[in-house]
């Protein structure tokens, strides 16, 4: 989810707008004086709680979101309007580009004195006195010594000021030290080395560029086992993927990943030949990482260690409220958490879990074929907690059957696809014996919903509903095919109808990026995908391009192949489509408030604002075009099914 998108969740608009402008429940909605232009006595100005919109049907005759609004009313451009809104829900942003820059040189400081230290702790375990007894034990896990060269495996020694010394000599300052995490403070003001008799796991970005390092024990009852460099903007926990500077090639040529939960693991597998595991650093997935890994390939494989806690971790996070989710990622393995990942990413995201006791180290140092087969068998997420739960549990007790349900249809409602979400309710039937429509209209008792409007709404329209998967999947279209616009274009014209147009999005972010788009066409001197790339501020950079990734998904939302023969004449009838959406929206609208104006609702003790005919007009005009569109789209029938509809409500 972009920040954008983040901060419409989380704002409420009547809130904000009420802030400046007086206003009156009437029905849904509310209505005050239009801050934007001179009043006289009527309110013309209406905000829309179920679209999160404002409009003014009077003079100035504007209208859209709270960043529209909020840019209107205090004359602030978009990424202002972004950092107050930001801060105020408490949404995180990305730094901006100018401190980025600045950034930048620092950090390639402090990554060439970790390059330093990488080549001080090769010294020390290959060729200390101390350094010796370190190689031994690593040789007797079967760590060969072009894997130890391969992933620069290292030594800290027993030693306060080892690493220090070394790179003062080679003039590096204590704070860069400090600041690439590979010293500590003192008490008094002076550093000491953070690592200790270690064994040192350099940890590069999938780029190859040192970001930290993680540090093993080599005696048994050091504390803790495994010491990470400190968070910080070069070693950031939740970006970083261990192996993955290596594993990325093979990921991409076999079209598979596969996590694991060690770096040990992710070595000994390297080493025979499955060169596509990589592992966390010891916290939950995030995001940002599967979306990394899906950059290389949609098919991501979890392997949990086969010991009890792995599968507690995956039942602990079906009994959290929904709401908390979000908030509060599970450690290791979180199933709804990975399933709403899977859907936003259109991953394929699969789990195993080894025998247990075992960890991949363990599995593959046995027998290799025995890791093909495990991978080859992981599961589907729901698949695979369901079988958890259901494992020596007797199906045939109606109170199991009731409980497995209650926590697995929750997990059913989060997957993404309409499709895969049915076959999984069947499936679930089928394995409980229950009947399938029992399974249909079942709901949890403990699902908590923001406003009671929502709890009648059908659970799977929620989400398309919020994230308007028709605006953004015609604008990702466009986005990689702006020549596209042309052809829309001329079908409108064909029409008698407007172009295409900024109007039709409903989001400020998607007005501005269409709007970019417009521009990038205009202009010769740069290939359209540069000029929108250049010209748009980062955050709305960082929506486009989610946007633009995520166009498979969001065909699907909207029912379409791209790859099925014909798809230009469907593509075009989605773009009808979404000016009927448009059209519809301003209609509801505007019978709003031409029926508050006729029953004289509010203080509207004068009508000269209130233009009844004119918005009888204005009705009848959109009527007529969606009329027109109805019927261009009927001339499609059978490739536009009627469900279609339903599904954009
Ligand atoms: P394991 O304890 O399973 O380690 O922790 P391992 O990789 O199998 O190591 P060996 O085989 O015992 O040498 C798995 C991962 O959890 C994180 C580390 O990332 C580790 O690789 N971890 C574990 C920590 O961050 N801190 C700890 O104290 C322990
Ligand atoms: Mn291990």
């Amino acid at each position: 989810m972009s920040a954008v998108d983040d901060i419409k969740d989380r704002i409420d608009i009547s809130e904000i707008i009420s802030e400046s402008v007086k206003l009156k429940k009437s029905g849904k909605n509310y209505t005050g004086f239009c801050p934007f232009h001179a009043n006289t006595r009527t309110p013309a100005f209406v905000v829309f709680p179920e679209t999160n919109t404002w409009r003014c049907f009077g003079a100035c005759n504007e209208g859209g979101d709270v960043f529209g609004f909020l840019m209107k009313k205090e004359g602030w451009d978009f990424p202002e309007t972004l950092s107050y809104l930001a801060e105020r829900t408490g949404v995180e942003l990305k730094p901006l580009s100018a401190a980025q820059k600045e950034n930048e040189e620092i950090n390639a400081h402090l990554r060439d004195l970790l390059e330093a230290a990488v080549t001080y702790f090769r010294h020390n375990l290959l060729s200390s006195q101390q350094g010796k007894s370190v190689l031994d034990y690593l040789h007797q896990r079967d760590i060969a010594d072009e894997t130890l060269e391969a992933f620069e495996i290292g030594y800290a020694k027993s030693a306060w000021e080892g690493t220090r010394s070394y790179l003062i000599e080679r003039g590096f300052s204590e704070k860069n030290m400090l600041d690439a995490g590979i010293v500590s403070s003192r008490e008094d003001g002076g550093t000491f080395d953070r690592f200790r008799h270690r064994i040192i796991i350099p940890i590069r970005d999938s780029r190859g560029r040192m970001c930290g390092f993680g540090a093993r024990v080599v005696d048994k009852q050091d504390e803790p086992k495994f010491l990470n460099s400190p968070q910080s903007i070069i070693f950031d926990k939740g970006r970083l993927l261990y192996g993955l500077d290596k594993a990325r090639k093979t990921i991409r040529s076999s079209n598979q990943s596969v996590i694991v939960e060690g770096y040990m693991d992710v070595i000994a597998l390297h080493q025979a030949g499955f060169r596509n595991a990589i592992s966390p650093m010891g916290t939950a997935l995030t995001e940002h990482q599967l979306r990394m890994l899906k950059k290389y390939s949609r098919n991501i494989v979890m392997a949990l260690d086969g010991d009890v806690a792995g599968d507690r971790a995956t039942m602990r996070g079906l009994n959290v409220a929904r709401d908390a989710l979000d908030r509060q990622p599970d450690p290791v393995f979180n199933a709804r958490g990975l399933l709403r990942h899977e859907g936003r990413l259109d991953a394929d995201i699969r789990i195993v879990s080894l025998p247990s006791g075992k960890d991949p180290d363990e599995v593959v140092g046995l027998d290799p074929e025995h890791w093909k087969t495990l991978i080859g068998a992981a599961k589907p997420i729901v698949n695979y907690v369901f079988d958890v739960m259901a494992e020596n549990r007797d199906l045939d007790d109606a109170k199991v059957k009731a409980e497995i349900a209650s926590q697995i249809l929750p997990l059913i409602g989060d997957v993404g696809n309409s499709v895969e979400r049915e076959a999984y309710r069947q499936q679930l039937a089928r394995r409980l014996r229950v009947d399938e429509r029992a399974l249909m209209n079942w709901r949890p008792k403990s699902w908590k919903r923001d406003s009671p409007a929502e709890q009648t709404r059908p659970i799977e329209n929620i989400n398309l509903h919020s994230q308007k998967p028709l605006q953004r999947f015609c604008l990702a279209l466009l986005m990689q095919n702006p020549e596209l616009l042309y052809r829309i274009d001329r079908q409108f014209q064909a029409l008698q109808m407007e172009r295409l147009g900024a109007r039709d999005f409903s989001g400020t972010e998607h007005q501005i990026i269409f709007a970019t788009l417009q521009k990038s066409l205009a202009q010769d001197k740069e290939e359209p995908k540069e000029y929108w790339t250049k010209t748009l501020d980062s955050a709305l950079l960082d929506a486009a391009e989610t946007m633009s990734a995520d166009l498979n998904q969001l065909a699907e939302f909207v029912g379409l192949e791209l790859e099925q023969p014909k798809v230009a004449d469907e593509i075009t009838a989605r773009f009808l489509q979404l000016r009927k959406r448009s059209l519809e929206e301003d209609l509801s609208k505007l019978q709003f408030i031409l029926r508050s104006a006729e029953e004289g609702d509010g203080p509207m003790d004068s009508r000269s604002e209130v233009d009844l005919e004119g918005y009888k007009t204005q009705i009848q005009q959109h009527a007529v075009q969606k009329a027109k569109l109805e019927q261009a789209l009927a001339h499609r029938q059978g490739s536009l099914p009627n469900a279609l509809s339903a599904q954009f409500r």
